[in-house]
């Protein structure tokens, strides 16, 4: 449960650092390896259904009701870390960093046999952005209730605990939340652009539409779900902070 452990926080940072590493040392170590168990831990991160080519096979179908009590179809995505809680933050983080390293690294993750895993770890986190923002100024911005999980240590395919849905919208703004959720989806449209040029298109359609929701309507997202206030609190979304 430990934040910069064994979260999509931590792993999304250790990414960058082997791909750093990879670039400097490729001769002497083997960490196109590395970085293959790096993508594993984002699939054992999955939720909803699985596909066959899931290679991570302990793991199977959860959460595959999430989102349908608001409405709303929210299956998919990641969880955060040994708990179930789909926080939008830490994910969009992720999904930023993983899309810089694809179009930083472009030629070793190719050179590495890593450049399919690394799409499809994007896309396990942007199929589930275009699901959580279904009009241009609402995103749902968590799944699950962080304490009520915190309480329960269970298997994500047994899960018993509330998978409340949490939005924002209008009246409920988050420029942070919704300002991070943009970049990932820009970042992973650029990344995608040599591979599939109509995605590519639609995350920067979604992207643009977030970026304008959360310009305009301006708060902190932590506001707006409050919820999420003791997990992952932003550091704020103005342009300067220095
Ligand atoms: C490209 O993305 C579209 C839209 O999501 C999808 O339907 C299609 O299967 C993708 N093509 C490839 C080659 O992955």
């Amino acid at each position: 449960m430990s934040r910069f452990g064994g979260s999509l926080f931590g792993l999304s940072l250790l990414l960058t650092v082997l791909l750093g590493a990879a670039t400097a040392a490729a001769e002497y170590y083997n960490y196109g390896n590395a970085l293959d168990k790096t993508f594993l831990f984002f699939e054992a991160q999955r939720s909803g259904k699985l596909p066959a080519a899931q290679r991570v096979k302990w793991r199977s179908h959860s959460g595959l009701a999430d989102g349908l009590a608001q409405g709303v179809s929210l299956e998919g995505g990641y969880y955060d870390a040994g708990d179930h809680v789909k926080f939008g933050l830490p994910m969009a983080f992720a999904v930023t960093m993983l899309s810089w390293a694809a179009v930083d690294n472009q030629k070793e993750l190719s050179g590495s046999n890593q450049m399919q895993q690394t799409l499809w770890s994007i896309r396990w986190g942007t199929d589930y952005f275009i699901k959580a923002h279904p009009q241009p100024n609402v995103l749902w911005g968590q799944v699950g209730d962080g304490k009520s999980d915190h309480y329960c240590w269970e298997r994500a395919e047994d899960m018993t605990t509330s998978r409340t849905a949490y939005k924002l919208d209008q009246y409920h703004p988050g420029s942070d939340l919704a300002g991070e959720t943009a970049a990932a989806l820009a970042a992973a449209s650029l990344a995608f652009k040599p591979y599939n040029s109509s995605y590519s298109a639609i995350l920067l359609t979604h992207a643009k539409e977030l970026f304008s929701f959360a310009d305009k309507y301006r708060g902190l997202y932590t506001d707006s779900i409050p919820n999420a206030k003791a997990f992952y609190m932003s550091s704020g979304y103005s342009v300067n902070p220095f």
